[in-house]
This record gives structure tokens, C-alpha cells and sequence, in this order.
């Protein structure tokens, strides 16, 4: 296979005058023989002014860049497209799919022979992962880093689990406006990604947990000198990656790998969403994640992680604590740690790196966890035969084992235009449904799954109900909620079938959720069936519509799943 400046040549019909033309363009930046004649590291750029939690990658890029010429490489960054979690509409589930087209197309079309993968905020490392992994190249992560923590008035404060606390205290009248302006400026208090246990650390834990990146990567903040290390020792690594000739992601992603990665997201108390984007990964080498052993995996292995939403800490509380190596070393009974990391070596060797400290309390030993079983559990039952997810070490104890009245809104427009509505008719004990917030359906999947406590039971302090529904949450976010409700409303789900007035049980216990109609009545009900809106007609729009696959398969779209053609 060609290397270098040789690899990927643009089609003229003369691979000689190709080469030609290529070397003739790239010497216009001033570049030497020498220089081109080494191994190509491509880095993603993703700054971008509308994605402040990267805001230090134009930092971390020179900091690659220095590594990779300290190995004696030739770096290359070139841009892709960046999501933001607040500036993507409708959501960045909707564009994760593009930014790994976007991804894989580029590592493909240009040459290099290893890519550094900087990214971070929510959607972004999943979608470079998937992209790098369908381009089959030797790729490298490196996460932008968490923000450092907030401070308000003695308090300490993070995005963005503070950020739906402190607005749940305003809706229910207890913050006034003027305080709520000071806050928003206090909750993210630096570049990096959001500090809590949201889906950013989760992926950049998972991450490091399935070899993709550099022991310690997931949790030094954004803003320190060591995240500058970080990039540095990314850089070289590269080099040796390039050199190698591997490990390429597919190496990596193994069925014994996805299961670590699997024990880390039960363990840390992670996003829901982890769930999903792991299986949109697994999904690009031609493996599926069984939620099943997901579900075992979660009975088997315990919060130890004690940061928030699940329990007090920020991620820089965990970079201070030992990081995901000093986690390992807790799970080592759990893990395959013979499973390879692109250092060349195994997941072992990352749990050797780990450093005791002393007197931390944010890695809690095997022996005093956070909660005895993993964070999260899979539901079946008549109204999700595909699945369901619920984090239930984030939700209400009382709450798990419930039957109430069904709320049903239609629609994100619907309980948005209704939920505050004074005359609603809702009880604290009444099970709060969302319907056609699926992947088709909303679309995009939103996280829209946190429906909000309705403003007359918060005001009177209600601070929990169960709710259910076909969309995804915040990993920042906490409650007895379940998400993820498989197949989606959209495309006919028995979700859809749910009136107001009908009784729901959730047994989580033993894994179901029900809805308590009979057949004959739901047979009826599913004869009436009509998708909520038109499909769309053109652009990105249908594309993703037409494509997209249920939650259980990561929201990946069909044709971009599986293997693919060898990079040439
Ligand atoms: Fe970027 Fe939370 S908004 S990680």
C-alpha cells in the first residue's frame, strides 16, 4: 500500500503526473522534500466560534503538531465540521451522522497515514470514531478536556447538571431573573467540555476504556498545561502508529473491547446516550452491542465513579483522583485487559499507570461503591420490544417500581405548548409520556427526554415523576426517566398507541415496562396508525429520514453501517 504524499492520488489518468501536480501545490506552503517525504499525521480541526468547548483546540493542534515533528512525521490539519450541543438545531444527534461522513471522507480523500481525532463536545468524538473506523486508517483520539468547575455563592457549580437544577429552582419561582443572569455566566467557567459525568467525559472515559486514546486523555481539564502534554505525547504516538502501519480502530474494536467500554459506562454512571453511540461504533466494523449483556454487565458491576448528575464531583475531581486508570485498576475483575490500545500494547498497561491517592473519595473501591449495581438497565416489555434504557442510578428509589395514569403529549411542540398550561390535568403520581421523539420522528432523536416537572407540581415540589418516551436525555440530566423506547413512535412503535387516561407499569426490578391496554384494543388503535408528518423531500433532510436506524443500532444511517471498502 503507498504512503505518504503518494496515498489517495487524485484520478488524472498518470499516477506520475498526479503525484506531480500534488507535490507542485503542497510546496506553495513552503513545504521541503524532507518534510514531505515523512509519515502524514492529519488532525482534525474543529474550532469553530459557535463551539466553545473546543475553544482550545487551535492550542492542542500546535501542541500535536510539535509531538509529531519531535517523531520525526509531517503534521497536517485540516478542518471537518464541528457540533455544538446548543447550536445545533433541531439537535446534534440530527448532524453526528454528517460530521462522521464529513470524517471518514476527508481521512479518505486526502493523504496521511495515522489521523489525530480532536473533538470532544457530545456528538463529535462518536462521530470522528465512527468516521475514522470506516476509513480504516490508524486513528488516535484526543478529547479537548473538561471545563474547570463554577463557584456561586459558596456553592460549586457545572454544566450542565447545575445548569437544569438551578432552572428547575427558577421555573419553580425560587431563583429571580436577576440571579439566573449571574449564574449563566458562572456554569461554564472555561473552555472543555462540561464537567459533570455528561456525554462528553462519558465518551472520552469509554474512549480510553477501549484503547482509542492516550492513558489519563479523558479527564485532564481543558485548560491545563498537562492537556497540552497530552497532545503533545498524542502526536508521537501517532508517528509510531503511522510507522506501524496500525492499530487501526477496527483492531481495536473488539467484542472484548466493546464490553470494557460497556463495564466503564456502568461504572462511571454515564449518558445514556453512551449507550447509543457505542452501538453506532460497534456498528461500523460489523459488531452489534447486545443490550442484553449490557443489561448483565449492569447488574454485575457497580457506580464507583462519584461524580454528578449520579453523585457530588466534577471531572477534575477525577483527573486528581487517578483518572480512568485508577478506575480500571477498581473494575480489573470485570475487564479484558488483554485487549490492545494504540500504544501498541494492552489495556493492562494503562491500569499500571494508575496512581494512588491518597484520602480521594471520587473512585470509590469495589468494596464501598456508590450504588451496588451499574448505573443504567435495559427494559423490555409490550411497549418497547426493541428496548428500552433507564439510568436509575440517577432517578428516584420510590420511583422505580410504579403504575400510574398515562399524560400523553404528541410531540415535542405539544408538551412544550402544554406542560406549563395551568389547566393541565397531571398529578405527581401520573406517568408522563412523549411520543415522535425518535430518530424519525422529531427528528433527530432530541434530548428531550428530561420532560420537565409541569410548572403547578413544581411549584408545589414535585421533584420527580416517571416519564417515558422515544427520545434521548442529557447525560447531564437526572430522574426517574425512561428513554430510548424502541421502535420509536414514528414508525408505528406501540409508544404511539398510548392514550391519556391508560395505565403504565414500570417494574424495573425486573427489567419491563408495560402498558396496561388489552390486545384487542391496541390492535384497533394500531389500525388507525399515520405517521406524524410528511416525509421530507429533499437534502439531508430525507436522507437522514429515509436512512436513519432505530436506537438499538446506534441511530446510524443503514447504508453507512457495516464495513466498508479498504482505504486504498
Ligand atoms: Fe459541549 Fe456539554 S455543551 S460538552
Amino acid at each position: 500500500m503507498s504512503t505518504g504524499l503518494r496515498k489517495g492520488l487524485t484520478s488524472y489518468g498518470d499516477a506520475g503526473f498526479s503525484l506531480f501536480l500534488r507535490k507542485a501545490f503542497i510546496k506553495a506552503a513552503g513545504y521541503s522534500d524532507d518534510a514531505l517525504d515523512r509519515p502524514i499525521i492529519g488532525i482534525t480541526d474543529t474550532a469553530s466560534d459557535y463551539n466553545p468547548c473546543h475553544g482550545n483546540a487551535p492550542q492542542l493542534i500546535e501542541a500535536v503538531r510539535r509531538g509529531v515533528m519531535l517523531s520525526g512525521g509531517l503534521p497536517m490539519a485540516f478542518p471537518t465540521i464541528s457540533i455544538h450541543e446548543s447550536f445545533s438545531h433541531p439537535t446534534s444527534m440530527y448532524l453526528r451522522n454528517l460530521m462522521a461522513m464529513d470524517t471518514e471522507e476527508m481521512v479518505r480523500a486526502q493523504p496521511m497515514d495515522a489521523v489525530v481525532l480532536i473533538g470532544g463536545c457530545d456528538k463529535t468524538l462518536p462521530a470522528q470514531i465512527m468516521g475514522a473506523a470506516s476509513a480504516g486508517i490508524p486513528a488516535i483520539v484526543l478529547p479537548v478536556g473538561p471545563m474547570v468547575v463554577g463557584h456561586h455563592r459558596g456553592e460549586v457549580l457545572g454544566a450542565c447538571t447545575d445548569c437544569r437544577r438551578l432552572w428547575g429552582q427558577h421555573r419553580a419561582g425560587k431563583i429571580d431573573e436577576a440571579e439566573i443572569e449571574v449564574i449563566s455566566g458562572r456554569l461554564a467557567p472555561s473552555v472543555g467540555t462540561c464537567m459533570v459525568m455528561g456525554t462528553a467525559s462519558t465518551m472520552a472515559c469509554m474512549i480510553e476504556g477501549l484503547g482509542l486514546s492516550l492513558p489519563h486523555s479523558a479527564a485532564i481539564p481543558a485548560p491545563h498545561a498537562e492537556r497540552l502534554r497530552c497532545g503533545e505525547a498524542t502526536g508521537r504516538v501517532a508517528v509510531e502508529m503511522a510507522r506501524r502501519g496500525g492499530p487501526a480502530p477496527k483492531a481495536l474494536l473488539t467484542p472484548g473491547s466493546l464490553r470494557n467500554a460497556m463495564v466503564v459506562l456502568q461504572a462511571i454512571g454515564g449518558s445514556t446516550n453512551g449507550l447509543v453511540h457505542l452501538a453506532a461504533i460497534a456498528g461500523r466494523v460489523g459488531l452489534r452491542v447486545d443490550l442484553e449483556e449490557f443489561d448483565r454487565v449492569g447488574r454485575e458491576v457497580p457506580v464507583l465513579v462519584d461524580l454528578k448528575p449520579s453523585g457530588d464531583h466534577y471531572m477534575e475531581h477525577l483527573h486528581h483522583a487517578g483518572a480512568v486508570p485508577r478506575l480500571l485498576q477498581e473494575l480489573e475483575p470485570f475487564l479484558d485487559l488483554e485487549a490492545p490500545t494504540v500504544m501498541g500494547g494492552t489495556l493492562r498497561d494503562y491500569m499500571n499507570l494508575a496512581e494512588e491517592v491518597p484520602g480521594q473519595t471520587v473512585i470509590r473501591p469495589r468494596s464501598n461503591p456508590l450504588k451496588s449495581t451499574g448505573g443504567m438497565a435495559v427494559l423490555r416489555g409490550n411497549l418497547c420490544p426493541g428496548g428500552a434504557v433507564i439510568k436509575h442510578a440517577a432517578a428516584t428509589p420510590a420511583l422505580l417500581q410504579h403504575e400510574g395514569r398515562a399524560v400523553v403529549f404528541t410531540s415535542v411542540e405539544d408538551m412544550t405548548n402544554r406542560i406549563d398550561d395551568p389547566s393541565l390535568d397531571v398529578a405527581a403520581d401520573d406517568v408522563l409520556v412523549l411520543q415522535n421523539a425518535g430518530p424519525k420522528g422529531a427528528p433527530g432523536m432530541p434530548e428531550a427526554g428530561y420532560l420537565p416537572i409541569p410548572r403547578k407540581l413544581a411549584q408545589a415540589g414535585v421533584k420527580d415523576m416517571v416519564r417515558i418516551s422515544d427520545a434521548r436525555m442529557s447525560g447531564t440530566a437526572f430522574g426517574t426517566i425512561v428513554l430510548h423506547i424502541t421502535p420509536e413512535a414514528a414508525v408505528g412503535g406501540p409508544l404511539g398507541l398510548v392514550r391519556t387516561g391508560d395505565r403504565i407499569r414500570l417494574d424495573t426490578a425486573n427489567r419491563r415496562i408495560d402498558l396496561l391496554v388489552d390486545e384487542a384494543e391496541l390492535e384497533r388503535r394500531a389500525a388507525d396508525f399515520a405517521p406524524p408528518r410528511p416525509a421530507p423531500k429533499r437534502g439531508y433532510a430525507k436522507l437522514f429520514h429515509d436512512t436513519v436506524l432505530q436506537a438499538d443500532r446506534g441511530c446510524d444511517f443503514d447504508f453507512l453501517a457495516g464495513e466498508d471498502d479498504p482505504a486504498e
